[in-house]
């Protein structure tokens, strides 16, 4: 793994944010910045980190193995899909969800689908619980879902249909309650 020259000059960048002797403090963007260079954190980016801040391999597997927005393993090509399987969640149907995604893209978590586009993984409260059950595909989150309607998602994703992130049925967390207005 090696940065490309723009990222190299920005990792750089962001390591002279902080006094000596406290680079390690860069570690988070550079991971990430790493990730969205890759897809996801090989052995030898995570290293390559890790040799820039000064730091052990180790102490940069703790942090990129500790938030699930940084990924381990390879991931799809179209998307890497973020069921939340936490209480509100799961009770309005978050196993439904990822039943889809044991059907549609693979039997395990992180297991990419047979043609690449695809993983899945269960994560814990992504702060949308109002709009339960929902997911987070990329950067967006996809809420009021629907097992119906997120197949179909996933069928037009894979046909290269970008779809519209936010609550599926319309209905907005923010929207005053009638009577209130
Ligand atoms: Fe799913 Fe909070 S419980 S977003």
């Amino acid at each position: 793994f090696a940065f490309t020259a723009a990222n190299q000059t920005w990792a750089e960048g962001q390591i002279t944010k902080y006094p000596e002797g406290r680079q390690a403090s860069a570690v988070i963007p550079l991971l990430w910045r790493a990730q969205e260079q890759e897809g996801w954190l090989s052995k030898p980016a995570i290293e390559a980190v890790a040799d820039m801040l000064g730091m052990a391999y180790m102490r940069v597997l703790e942090v990129a193995s500790f938030y699930f927005m940084f990924q381990l393993q390879p991931v799809g090509s179209v998307a890497h899909i973020q069921i939340c399987g936490t209480t509100s969640c799961m009770i309005c149907g978050a196993e439904d969800l990822i039943a889809v995604c044991k059907d549609k893209i693979a039997a395990k978590p992180h297991e990419l689908s047979a043609d690449g586009k695809f993983s899945w993984e269960e994560v814990e409260c992504l702060g949308a619980c109002t709009n339960a059950p929902m997911a987070q595909i990329g950067k967006d989150y996809f809420e009021d879902l629907t097992a119906e309607g997120f197949a179909k998602m996933l069928d037009e994703m894979a046909a290269g249909k970008v779809p519209t992130p936010g609550p599926q049925n319309g209905r907005y967390a923010s929207e005053p309650l009638a009577g209130l207005t």
